[in-house]
């Protein structure tokens, strides 16, 4: 099998395997994600088709929705795409990309994984992360805000995952270029939030 074709037979496997994801999780984030990953890699210190592949698979085993593939999965169809070469290392990306997993270990200096965590974190701010995550909080039925988030308050809404995890990713990047593409879309999480908090308020 040439790259192409395995490409677009991982296509299809992901494709199937998220399809009862929600909207913030579909196939239109991993092709964000992919875009997002060249923009980054434009010096290419990742290997192209690696972190293609990666990108692809990123979010194919995720244990928040029914459905999520196994990791055993992945593995499956790697070998069975000859790409038994690569297979370990792909693991190794996909494992320790997520923001949830808080014992990331193996390879943490894999310019794929610090390419593609960085892609997959500035698909979770600025506009699209805004969506994307009044999407996973209605997915769950989180409430959009109790007052006293702004100070923290406690999990199980959507502004309240805002100071967990979204305005915590641009100080996280990895690449310059993700933190330079990071810095527009952390400001206008702030805007958001405060215009938020002003009709709220009103
Ligand atoms: P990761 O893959 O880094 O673990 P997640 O899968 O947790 O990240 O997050 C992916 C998307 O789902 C992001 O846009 C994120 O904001 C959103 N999300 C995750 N948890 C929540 C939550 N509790 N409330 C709202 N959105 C969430
Ligand atoms: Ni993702």
């Amino acid at each position: 099998m040439n790259k192409k074709e395995i490409i677009s037979k991982a296509e299809e496997f992901v494709k199937e395997k998220m399809k009862n994801y929600d909207p913030g999780h579909d196939w239109s984030h991993v092709e964000r994600v992919r875009n997002l990953a060249g923009i980054i890699n434009s010096d290419l210190r990742a290997d192209p088709f690696i972190l293609d592949l990666a990108a692809i698979l990123h979010d194919s085993a995720d244990s928040k929705f029914p459905g999520g593939t196994r990791y055993d999965e992945i593995v499956n169809f790697l070998e069975s795409s000859g790409q038994s070469a690569i297979t370990a290392r792909l693991i190794n990306v996909i494992r320790n990309i997520s923001f949830s997993n808080k014992n990331p270990e193996g390879d943490l200096n894999d310019p794929v994984y610090l390419v593609l965590q960085d892609a997959d974190r500035l698909d979770a701010i600025g506009a699209i992360g805004v969506a994307r995550a009044f999407s996973y909080g209605s997915y769950r039925k989180n409430k959009l805000y109790e007052p006293g988030d702004e100070h923290g308050g406690k999990p199980g809404t959507t502004i309240h995952h805002f100071y967990d995890k979204l305005l915590k990713l641009t100080e996280l990047m990895n690449t310059e270029e993700g933190r330079r593409l990071a810095e527009e879309r952390h400001r206008f999480l702030e805007k958001f939030l405060q215009q938020f908090y002003k009709e709220w308020n009103s």
